[in-house]
């Protein structure tokens, strides 16, 4: 039997040991929120670092590339953050009517191209965008799996003002996809789908989306662009902005810069919207410059098929006297595959300049003035 007394001393003998047990916890949680404290405050100070580099302006060696400056890129982003965005989404689509659908191809074309205009004046919320985004096609019937085909994406080739300048229609550039597998003609689901339909009909569309490909608000800006084929779709509602005369009218856009466009295709037959840019020559020969790429027509110095890399090499040094002018921007657009080629000439272009392209690219980027969507 424990005696009142023996109890007490027993409980008084383990204070030591619960105040040492007590004592060890609360130093390691102060080491640790010691050190959670530390490292806070270092990655505070990294960051901090970097918000200051931001704005300043960055130069790679022997180059003029500069990064916009603080109250410029303050302004963008706030300019931006107004540009609509996923008005419609894949659930509730807009069913715009197709106005127009027309082959954008002469004779002895490759190919399918067609331009097609759709009437977006009975969308509520309205569905409105800016120039350089692009829009989302839900294409009619089923997959293998008997689920609602995905939407596919599309540039929009008109301005915001439209083809007809009233303010409420889309159009777009769409290049069939064809291609053989097995001894079989394969079609592509959402270009066939566009190409084939008619004036009346309806289709879901979603978006707009995009802020990649957006046209600076600068009148004095210079435009660089790079497209293969379908990829002219954003290039032609920038080329309309800038020197379509009804369009001006409307859009207020008094454009001084210069504009280049190199644009690749296969065949002349396939040239798009080849009379509008020839027309727009002759109403700008200081503003604007139009150098092809007719990759079955032309040859390259190495007797290979001429491609846009090929124009760029040729033209690297008045090329790259315009990029070093900051108020330069440069849009590439179309298919995937001409990414390293223009990459690789783009170095050999930045070489004779004395210029380091894999420098250059990242600043040029990272200042707003690098623009790409290839698919
Ligand atoms: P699908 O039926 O979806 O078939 C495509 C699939 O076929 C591929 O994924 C691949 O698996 C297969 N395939 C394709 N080629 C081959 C081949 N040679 N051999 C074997 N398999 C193959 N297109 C335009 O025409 N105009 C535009 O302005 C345009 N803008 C775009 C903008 C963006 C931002 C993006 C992402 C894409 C754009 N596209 C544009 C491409 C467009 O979204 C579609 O991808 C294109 O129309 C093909 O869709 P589809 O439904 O006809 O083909
Ligand atoms: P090609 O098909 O003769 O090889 P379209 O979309 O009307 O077919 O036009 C695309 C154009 O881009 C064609 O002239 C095509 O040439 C060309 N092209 C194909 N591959 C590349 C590439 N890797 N880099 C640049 N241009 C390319």
């Amino acid at each position: 039997m424990y005696s009142q007394a023996k109890v007490i001393a027993g409980g008084l003998a383990h204070i030591p040991v619960v105040i040492a047990v007590f004592y060890f916890i609360l130093t390691t949680f102060n080491k640790r929120a010691l050190k959670f404290v530390e490292e806070a405050k270092t990655k505070k100070t990294e960051s901090k670092a970097v918000e200051t580099k931001k704005p300043a302006v960055l130069k790679a060696e022997n180059s003029k590339i500069e990064a916009p400056k603080t109250e410029t890129s303050k302004l963008a982003k706030k300019k931006h953050a107004d540009v609509p965005v996923n008005i419609y989404r894949p659930k509730t689509p807009f069913e715009g009517t197709v106005i127009e659908n027309y082959s954008l191809l002469k004779e002895g074309a490759i190919g399918r191209v067609n331009h097609i205009t759709f009437d977006l004046k009975d969308s509520d919320p309205f569905l409105n965008y800016v120039e350089g985004q692009s829009i989302g096609i839900m294409p009619a019937g089923e997959d293998a799996n008997g689920k609602p085909h995905k939407l596919r994406l599309y540039s929009i080739a008109s301005t915001r003002h439209g083809d007809d300048f009233n303010g409420n229609s889309v159009s777009l550039c769409v290049r069939q996809l064809q291609y053989e597998k097995d001894g079989e003609t394969i079609n592509g689901v959402c270009s066939t789908y566009l190409c084939d339909i008619k004036p009346g009909d309806k289709v879901k569309i979603t978006g707009p989306v995009g802020k990649e490909m957006l046209l600076p608000d600068e009148e004095e800006a210079n435009i660089v662009m790079l497209a293969t084929g379908t990829g002219i779709a954003p290039m032609r509602a920038y080329l309309r902005r800038m020197f379509e005369p009804t369009e001006k009218e409307k859009n207020k856009w008094n454009f001084k810069g210069k504009a280049w466009l190199f644009m690749g295709a296969p065949k002349s037959a396939n040239l798009l919207y080849e009379e509008d840019l020839q027309r727009y020559l002759t109403d700008n020969p200081d503003n604007f410059k139009y150098t092809k790429a007719i990759s079955r027509e032309q040859q390259n110095a190495k007797g290979g098929r001429m491609y846009i890399q090929d124009r760029v090499l040729e033209s690297a040094n008045e090329l790259f006297n315009m990029i070093e002018d900051e108020k330069t921007h440069i849009y590439l657009c179309g298919l995937k595959g001409m990414e390293p080629g223009i990459d690789e000439a783009m170095t050999k272009a930045a070489e004779e300049k004395g210029l380091n392209w894999s420098e250059l690219r990242p600043q040029l980027k990272k200042a707003g003035r690098w623009h790409v969507e290839t698919y």
